[in-house]
């Protein structure tokens, strides 16, 4: 008896978890992460002036966790909708990079064969709370810079 009312307790929470986690997601809206994906080396390369990189895998990286994936399109872009939750919020704002782990020789044949292309998360003007009154958080790379891995 006390087991199968803990058991109910459990399932009650569970539920309540659920409804939450949908209510969160109505009132938050989708997160938008766009931007070029540069076909360069160095730190904090300016995607603006910089060759940009087609066809290369995009991911949103939260510690080791792959939320999300894409492919830039010819002239190095991609975008990225995500539902946006209460707790990916801050993980987008603190934890979360975009990583590019198509090497860079698939891009400029003088490039490295190793390491990856990797940049910070950033608010578009407009910001936080305009983001969330609309719906709509626009989020863009900081700035790529590259990562020589071993190996
Ligand atoms: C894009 O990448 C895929 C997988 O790596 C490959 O099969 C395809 O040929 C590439 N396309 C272009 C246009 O480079
Ligand atoms: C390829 O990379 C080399 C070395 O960084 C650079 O000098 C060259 O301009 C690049 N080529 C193109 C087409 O971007």
């Amino acid at each position: 008896m006390a087991i199968s009312r803990t058991l109910l307790f459990a399932m009650a929470i569970a539920v309540f978890a659920g409804l939450g986690a949908h209510r969160a997601q109505a009132q938050l809206g989708r997160a938008l992460i766009s931007g070029i994906v540069p076909c360069s080396t160095g730190n904090l390369i300016n995607a603006a002036t910089a060759p940009v990189f087609p066809n290369a895998t995009v991911q949103v990286r939260c510690g080791s966790n792959v939320l999300a994936s894409t492919t830039t399109d010819s002239n190095g872009a991609f975008s990225i909708s995500l539902d946006l939750v209460s707790s990916l919020l801050s993980a987008l704002m603190n934890s979360c990079n975009l990583v590019v782990e198509t090497p860079l020789i698939s891009c400029n044949a003088s490039l490295p064969a190793t390491g990856v292309l990797q940049s910070a998360l950033q608010l578009l003007q407009g910001g936080l709370i305009g983001g969330l009154l609309s719906g709509l958080l626009n989020l863009v790379p900081s700035s790529f810079s590259f990562i020589p891995l071993l190996g």
